[in-house]
């Protein structure tokens, strides 16, 4: 099972519907997938005692994580990094199996010109520090009000073939990874 991550909680985010069209693309490959979205984090993960005592409303994400046989975290930039609600996400998930030798795939966005290089590169080096077993293709989505629509239509021809090319090849990934497992 692939489990695509939301990276952020700003409701109505860019970042949810980029994730529900990868989501589509795992699919159509013939691939179970999931989106986990960060909106749907309980109040109370934000809370300085959850650190101590994990949220009842926290395990369903934890045990998502622990589930995947890959993940794949669309990251929108912002003030040139993550969301800090992605970082604490990450923070609170169990260490160190939610990563150990997990295959990632990354999806970075922005508004900007950057395409989400940052927030992507940023990430590399968390899931790197944790042993993640790391899928090389990235992409990056530029200008993310021109290359998608509201809609949820990739007009940018040359996102959609990045996208589709990641999916398959993450997929392919997965597959070698588990079967040396
Ligand atoms: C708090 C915040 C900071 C942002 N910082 C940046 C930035 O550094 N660079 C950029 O290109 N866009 C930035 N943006 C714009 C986002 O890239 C844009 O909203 C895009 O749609 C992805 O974010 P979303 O998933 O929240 O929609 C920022 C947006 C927010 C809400």
């Amino acid at each position: 099972m692939i489990t695509l991550i939301s990276g952020t909680n700003r409701r109505g985010s860019k970042t949810r519907l980029v994730t529900d069209i990868v989501a589509g693309l795992y699919r159509e490959a013939g691939a179970d997938a999931e989106v986990l979205d960060l909106v749907d984090l309980p109040l109370e993960l934000y809370s300085p005692d959850a650190y101590a005592e994990k949220p009842p409303g926290f395990t369903p994400f934890a045990e998502r994580i622990l589930a995947s046989h890959g993940l794949v975290v669309v990251a929108p930039e912002y003030n040139g990094s993550l969301p800090g609600a992605l970082k604490l996400f990450i923070d609170h998930l169990k260490f160190p199996e939610s990563f150990e030798e997990r295959p990632v795939a990354f999806i970075g966005i922005a508004a900007g010109q950057w395409g989400g290089l940052r927030p992507v590169e940023h990430l590399q080096q968390i899931f790197g520090h944790r042993n993640a077993h790391i899928y090389p293709r990235r992409v990056f989505i530029p200008q993310v009000y021109q290359a998608i629509t509201d809609g949820g239509e990739v007009v940018d021809p040359d996102v959609d073939r990045h996208l589709r090319a990641q999916a398959t090849g993450f997929l392919g990934f997965v597959r070698a990874l588990r079967s040396e497992a």
